[in-house]
């Protein structure tokens, strides 16, 4: 078992989680750009197409090779649809975390929830992990439900644990263990 994620494309169902490349910059640049993805995560603001193409060329590529985690690009029909990763990820406990945001023009079909279990049951099942977690803001409901659909449980509040544009915020835990593969 290494200390870095393989650096696979996943297939779901209708969607692909594959690689960012510069072709995404316009629409990285505008999701990130986008008033509920702000409200949500502490991206810079205002939202810069050269903050996009450092993401993709620096940022997501470094996580890789640092071990960090795995940065891939939700993609429906060869367009890109959102962005999900493994990030904070321990290899000596085993243990990451995922994060994401679904764009604007493909909200509203469970994309977060189903690709958080295609990337979530792949750390666990193949890449060693024994437990990955979602941490979403406690008022984020969307991000929750997506979470609990992609059959995590919802373990716990971390009080005052995030940073939002607004300020801090309380966070739900929720968990997903290697245990939990053939129950979900
Ligand atoms: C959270 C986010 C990724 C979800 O996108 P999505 O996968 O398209 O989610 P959907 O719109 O299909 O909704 C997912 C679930 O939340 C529910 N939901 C959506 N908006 C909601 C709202 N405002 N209030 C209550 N429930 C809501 C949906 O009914 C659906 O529930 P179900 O799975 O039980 O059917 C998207 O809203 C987003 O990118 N938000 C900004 C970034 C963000 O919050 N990232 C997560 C940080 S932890």
């Amino acid at each position: 078992m290494g200390n870095q994620f393989d650096d696979e494309v996943l297939a779901g169902d209708g969607f692909r989680l594959s690689t960012l490349d510069l072709g995404d910059v316009e629409d990285v640049t505008s999701a990130c750009r986008d008033e509920v993805t702000q409200r949500w995560l502490p991206l810079p603001n205002p939202y810069t197409c050269d903050a996009a193409r450092s993401f993709i060329e620096e940022v997501a590529p470094g996580m890789h090779t640092s071990g960090a985690g795995l940065v891939r690009r939700i993609e429906v029909a060869g367009r890109l649809c959102g962005v999900i990763d493994l990030k904070k990820t321990d290899w000596k406990t085993r243990e990451t975390e995922i994060g994401y945001w679904v764009a604007p023009w493909a909200r509203g079909r469970g994309l977060a929830g189903k690709a958080s279990r295609v990337l979530g049951d792949w750390a666990l099942s193949d890449q060693g992990m024994a437990r990955v977690v979602i941490r979403c803001a406690t008022g984020n409901t969307a991000s929750q439900a997506a979470a609990s659909s992609a059959g995590f449980v919802r373990e716990g509040i971390a009080r005052s644990a995030g940073i939002v544009h607004s300020g801090r915020v309380d966070l739900a835990i929720f968990g997903k263990v290697y245990a939990d593969l053939d129950g979900t």
